[in-house]
C-alpha cells in the first residue's frame, strides 16, 4: 500500500499526462493546418510519449495495489496564434510537468518510499529531456524560422521522428 498523498498524487498524475498527450495533439493539429507535416509529426509523436506516461503511473498503482480512479481531462487552452506559440507554450508546460513529478518526489521522500522514489527517477531524467527537446525547438524556430528555406528544413528534420516505446518497463 502506499501512502495516501503519495497515491493520490500519482493518481492525479494519469490525467496530467493525458492532458499532456492531448495538448500535444492540439499542437500537432495546428502544425497540420499550417501545412508543416514534420512539425505536426514531431507533436503526433509526443502525444503518443505522453500516452505512454499516464500509463506507466497507472501501472504503478496497479502494482502496488492501489485502484486507480480517473481524473476528467482537461480541454488544451493554449493561445496557439504563431508558429511559435506552441514551441513557448511546449516548454512552460514541460516546466510545470517537472515541478509536478518533483512534488511527488518530494511526497515519497518525506514518507520514505524509497520504491516511488526510485520509480520517479526515470521521470527526472525524462523531463530534464522534454525541457531540453523543448528548448532546443525554439531556438532552432529563432535561428531558422523567419526564412522559408530554413523552415522547410526544420520541417523535414521532425518529419524524421519516429516513436519509440519509454525504457522504462514496469
Ligand atoms: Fe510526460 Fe512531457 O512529460
Amino acid at each position: 500500500m502506499l501512502d495516501s498523498k503519495v497515491a493520490k498524487l500519482i493518481n492525479e498524475q494519469i490525467a496530467k499526462e493525458f492532458y499532456s498527450a492531448y495538448l500535444y495533439l492540439d499542437f500537432s493539429i495546428y502544425y497540420e493546418a499550417q501545412g508543416l507535416d514534420g512539425f505536426a509529426n514531431w507533436y503526433m509523436i509526443q502525444a503518443q510519449e505522453e500516452r505512454d506516461h499516464a500509463m506507466l503511473f497507472l501501472k504503478y498503482l496497479q502494482l502496488n495495489g492501489e485502484k486507480a480512479s480517473l481524473e476528467a481531462i482537461g480541454k488544451p487552452d493554449k493561445e496557439l496564434d504563431s508558429l511559435m506559440a506552441p514551441l513557448k507554450a511546449g516548454l512552460e508546460h514541460e516546466q510545470y510537468v517537472t515541478s509536478l513529478i518533483n512534488g511527488i518526489y518530494n511526497a515519497a521522500y518525506e514518507v520514505k518510499d524509497f520504491r516511488t522514489m526510485q520509480f520517479l527517477d526515470w521521470f527526472v531524467k525524462e523531463q530534464l529531456e522534454e525541457e531540453k527537446n523543448a528548448d532546443d525547438m525554439i531556438k532552432k524556430m529563432e535561428l531558422f524560422g523567419n526564412d522559408s528555406k530554413g523552415l522547410y528544413s526544420l520541417d523535414a528534420e521532425y518529419a524524421a521522428r519516429i516513436y519509440s516505446a519509454p525504457s522504462l518497463v514496469l
